[in-house]
């Protein structure tokens, strides 16, 4: 039976690219389109034709072949995953780089949809640290890695580095698209980065965040397959292909594109650090330096998460964000939950340096309004963005389930 989803595998230069067929076959008696992409190194190790007879489809490898046009754009639109399985060291390498010298890295930068990599190589190899190096550049950029098996290598020692079993690889295919499926189409609304208040015509009332926890939830959730609406304040990360994006700069001007955008989605993330106050008066002009002190009164801003709170719709699902500089207290926070009226908040200590506001990991905690709690623990903003997706849907009882 067909699935109607196109799976690109790309096989790379190992010894155990004549494993990709196995796969290969799997995936097409699991009812997919299956579309392989071989580096030049790869298709010395394994025929050809085998590929083309497994699969339905002429084995595609170079970039410039014809016919050609920009055929890795076309293949990276269409297609649902990639896999690329088995992944040598030196094609990890290229992509973490982000080359892009044969079709595979091509399309490597070109796709959307999730990724999947399983390596294979000799222990020494897999273990030296310039490969752990890219591997960990490549799933803190969300990048799925089916860790190599314990096993018999080619160069006849025992070790680590072995492909992961064909089943194994299938297994993780079919839980990826299983995942995508599920939140095909669900519409999830997100806040980011800080906001800016103005002072005077040049100054403002700003804060450290970088906007990366939102941005990273905005991949993460584009790469489950969601439609995604993000809010976003200014920050200096490229806007991601595939969002609608509003751009805004004070808090005012983030309520209301929240409580605008708010009806028409299923699942908002206030990711967004949104100043809690704001100048009572700003100044028309520049005020100029007079050898005295300055004296800036302010005013507290509107709660944006409870006013969303409040027009929130049965089945709708709300998630807040809680910066604290004086350690968490999941009590105290399991009532600022319902006293926001959120579904679930994600708690993060930003008094400490190197992790949360501006950084690249973040350590969270997510806490339920009835007082449960989970640490999340300490990662990457990215891989953290799975998680809280993960989380949220085994909460989320009014999940919106949408005709496939
Ligand atoms: C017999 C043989 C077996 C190899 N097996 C592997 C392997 O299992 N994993 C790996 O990372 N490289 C392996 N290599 C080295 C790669 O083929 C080489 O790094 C190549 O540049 C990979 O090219 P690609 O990434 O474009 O496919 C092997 C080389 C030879 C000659």
């Amino acid at each position: 039976m067909k699935s109607g989803k196109k799976i690109l595998l790309g096989i790379t230069g190992s010894i155990a690219a004549y494993r990709a067929l196995d796969i290969a076959r799997l995936l097409v008696q699991d009812g997919h389109d299956v579309q392989i992409v071989a580096t030049s190194r790869a298709l010395k190790f394994f025929p050809r034709i085998n590929g083309e007879v497994f699969t339905g489809h002429p084995v595609l490898s170079d970039l410039f072949e014809s016919p050609g046009g920009v055929r890795h754009i076309g293949l990276a639109d269409e297609s649902d995953l990639l896999l690329v399985a088995p992944a040598s060291a030196d094609f990890i390498g290229r992509m973490a780089m982000g080359l892009a010298d044969d079709l595979l890295t091509t399309l490597c930068l070109a796709i959307r949809s999730s990724v999947i990599l399983a390596p294979a190589m000799e222990e020494m190899m897999y273990l030296h640290p310039a490969v752990q190096a890219h591997l960990k550049t490549l799933t803190d950029r969300g990048v799925r890695e089916i860790p190599p098996d314990r096993g018999a290598l080619a160069s006849g020692k025992e070790g680590l580095g072995r492909l992961a079993s064909p089943e194994r690889i299938r297994d993780e295919v079919r839980e990826l698209l299983r995942i995508s499926q599920e939140w095909s189409g669900v519409r999830v609304l997100i806040s980011a980065g800080p906001t800016r208040e103005s002072i005077d015509p040049v100054r403002y009332i700003g804060n450290r965040s970088s906007g990366r926890m939102g941005y990273a939830l905005v991949e993460a959730a584009l790469s489950r397959g969601a439609k995604v609406t993000l809010v976003s304040g200014p920050v200096d990360i490229p806007t991601p292909p595939g969002a609608d994006v509003f751009q805004v700069e004070t808090a005012g001007e983030m309520e209301s594109a929240l409580e605008k955008q708010f009806p028409g989605h299923d699942l908002c993330i206030m990711a967004a650090a949104v100043a809690d106050y704001r100048m009572e008066k700003p100044l028309n002009g520049k005020r100029k330096k007079d050898g005295k002190s300055w004296t800036l009164t302010l005013s507290e801003n509107p709660d944006i998460l409870a006013g969303l709170s409040r027009s929130k719709k049965e089945g709708q699902f709300l998630v807040g964000f809680a910066a604290e500089t004086r350690g968490l207290d999941t009590n105290d926070l399991a009532r600022k939950a319902r006293r926001k009226g959120v579904d679930l908040l994600l708690a993060n200590d930003v008094s400490e340096p190197g992790i949360g506001f501006g950084s690249e990991s973040n350590d969270l905690t997510l806490v339920l309004p009835d007082g449960q709690s989970l640490h999340l623990g300490r990662d990457s903003k990215r891989r953290l963005a799975d998680r809280i997706l993960a989380e949220i849907r085994k909460r989320w009882t009014g999940f919106p389930s949408l005709p496939t």
